[in-house]
């Protein structure tokens, strides 16, 4: 059983973001922007994954470990939910159409596979999002801790927003892992099925970048995630037959980023 915390928060968003696409670095801007909009369809994906296969689950430390995990993936959908209306609301209404249609398309993907695919495919679909963000969120905070990403100064509700869903990601690692491992546990079609999913929910936010990168006046092209300047060691670490995400070693920046919420 890890020690995961469910803390019920609402941001308040002021009217005008300003903070969230301000032109300092439009490629790490737009991707954050396009990641945030997918989390009102891949979060409530994982919940219901995780409750259809919560009768299964016969390990009882798992199985409060996972009620944990819905507790905080729905309070994180939820505020990026509402920043996200703030920030369609500020770009043309041709641009939020077309977003739209993306989030549409991801949203009709994720309840076909909940209807349609295997127990083991939703799985290692949470499993692959989970490792990955996990390697997300801990190269944001070793950015901040050694200052090799300085910022631009400004720390207002996103990027609060920010580093409290990255903190949690952290603080749930073990979760999605300890589920595959106690239904599935097949090594390789973890790492068959992480990719999958990753592959798929980046099209997404491809997708979806590309729109907001147009919408910015920047060529519409594909990037790669900005964080795997720095985070490809840990992303690629995953994959390793040992890599076990309870064995991570938590930057002690990640408590404190919560401490206020607890
Ligand atoms: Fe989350
Ligand atoms: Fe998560």
């Amino acid at each position: 059983m890890s020690d995961i915390t469910v803390r019920k928060v609402k941001f308040e968003f002021p009217d005008e973001l300003d903070d969230v696409l301000p032109g300092v670095d439009l490629v790490r801007e737009t991707y954050l922007v396009a990641f945030s909009l997918t989390m009102p369809y891949l979060e409530p994906y994982l919940i219901r994954t995780y409750r259809s296969v919560a009768d299964d689950i016969t390990d009882p430390g798992l199985a409060a470990d996972v009620r944990e995990f819905i507790g905080q993936e729905a309070q994180h959908f939820q505020n990026h939910r509402r920043i996200n209306e703030i920030i369609k609301g500020q770009l043309e209404p041709v641009v939020a159409a077309q977003l739209q249609a993306v989030e549409d398309r991801l949203d009709a993907d994720y309840r076909r596979f909940n209807a349609e695919k295997s127990r083991r495919f939703n799985l290692v679909y949470a499993e692959g999002f989970e490792a990955m963000t996990c390697a997300m969120a801990m190269t944001m905070f070793d950015e901040v801790s050694s200052g090799t990403r300085a910022g631009d100064g400004r720390f207002g509700a996103w990027q609060q927003l920010w580093s409290w869903h990255a903190a949690e990601e952290i603080e749930h690692r073990t979760v999605a892992f300890d589920v595959y491992d106690h239904l599935e546990g097949n090594y390789a079609y973890r790492v068959a099925g992480s990719l999958q999913a990753q592959v798929h929910f980046h099209r997404a936010v491809d997708s979806m970048q590309r729109i907001l990168l147009a919408s910015q006046g920047a060529p519409a092209k594909h990037h790669t995630p900005p964080w795997f300047a720095n985070g490809r060691p840990r992303y690629l670490r995953t994959f390793k037959p040992g890599y076990n995400p309870a064995d991570l070693e938590v930057d002690p920046l990640v408590a404190m980023v919560l401490a206020p919420y607890t």
